[in-house]
């Protein structure tokens, strides 16, 4: 027994952060910044908006979908890498939000990774027979963990929540690879204030932009290849490709080695910029609410980010 998505929502913050506001913060420019990540725009969470609030609205909205009352949940499992509090975590107050009175809950920190590590986990409970009904989330305030005085990161990360329903479903195929290196973890690194002694830098977030360019530009084909290994399938046979929103470079560099078409790629990033874990729920959503999925087609969704964390799953739509 695996499980199917039945419902997807989303959330997105009303206030908005143009590549032109941003030029007005630090030394950069409209041009620069499309030309480099594809990134148009990005938007920021304001008033009582935080990761929490963002998560409860968009899991209504997939409940809502899914036709699955908040009372039948049997688990929330939310990743994020920017929490609202430390304790209680973020699971546990979108299942008060929500009324999700029977889940357990957690939260998981897999960076960008972390939406497909929350759908690896709900699966693997879901085949082990332990729950039936698990509401996986993604989402990340970004914008208050970024340094807002540093160029090279600054223009990258937005706010957002995505989220889903996985439901046990004697037919849904289920397949996954996920890795983690963590001698790598320097590439994309910031340190909590509750880590005392570090040198100034390592409470602002510091990134190796080439590094992490290389390593998804390798690892996404890899990653796709050994997935495909695991499946009576080819790469050519999926449908669509539902990847981490990062950087339009990065998706078009690596479907250039995978010698697939682009369009199987969509991306949203000029919209949202990096949203992290919460980017692959975000598009996972609006493609579904635009009709993109028919019953049976093959996705696949990637997710590679700081830690280093990075893997594949593969599903049929069954919605
Ligand atoms: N505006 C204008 N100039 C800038 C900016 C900016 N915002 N940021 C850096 N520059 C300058 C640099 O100072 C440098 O100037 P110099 O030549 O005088 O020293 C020049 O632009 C080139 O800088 P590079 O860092 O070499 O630029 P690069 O082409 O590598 O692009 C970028 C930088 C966009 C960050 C790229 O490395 C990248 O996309 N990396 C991937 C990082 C990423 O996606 N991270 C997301 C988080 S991790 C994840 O989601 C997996």
């Amino acid at each position: 027994m695996n499980g199917r998505i039945c419902g997807t929502g989303s959330y997105i913050p009303g206030r908005i952060l143009t590549n032109d506001d941003i030029a007005q913060m630090v030394e950069t420019n409209d041009a620069w910044i499309q030309e480099r990540t594809g990134i148009a725009r990005r938007h920021i969470i304001s008033g009582d908006e935080s990761t929490a609030t963002m998560s409860a609205e968009a899991s209504k909205k997939a409940l809502e979908m899914s036709g699955i009352a908040p009372e039948e949940i049997d688990m929330i499992i939310l990743s994020t890498a920017s929490p609202n509090a430390v304790v209680p975590c973020v699971a546990c107050q979108v299942q008060e939000m929500i009324g999700a009175k029977n889940a357990v809950c957690y939260d998981l920190n897999a960076a960008c990774s972390g939406f497909l590590y929350a759908y690896c986990t709900a699966q693997a409970f879901i085949r082990s027979g332990i729950y039936k009904t698990i509401l996986i989330i993604g989402a990340e305030s970004l914008s208050n963990l970024v340094n807002w005085k540093d160029r090279s990161t600054c223009i990258l990360f937005g706010d957002g929540a995505g989220a889903a329903v996985v439901q046990a479903d004697p037919d849904a195929p289920f397949e996954c690879v996920l890795h983690s290196d963590g001698s790598k973890g320097d590439a994309l690194a910031k340190a909590t204030p509750y880590t005392k002694g570090l040198p100034e830098e390592a409470y602002n977030m510091t990134m190796d932009g080439k590094e992490i360019f290389m390593f998804a530009v390798k690892r996404i084909p890899e990653v796709v290849r050994e997935l495909m290994e695991k499946l009576p399938i080819c790469a050519e046979d999926v449908d669509l490709f539902v990847l981490h929103q990062a950087n339009a470079r990065i998706v078009e560099a690596a479907v250039k080695k995978l010698k697939l078409p682009l369009e199987k790629f969509p991306m949203d990033m000029h919209e949202y910029g990096n949203t992290s874990s919460a980017s692959i729920p975000i598009l996972l959503d609006e493609l579904n609410r635009a009709g993109r999925f028919k019953k049976g087609d093959k996705l696949v969704m990637i997710g590679f980010g700081g830690g280093l964390t990075w893997g594949a799953a593969y599903l049929e739509w069954q919605a």
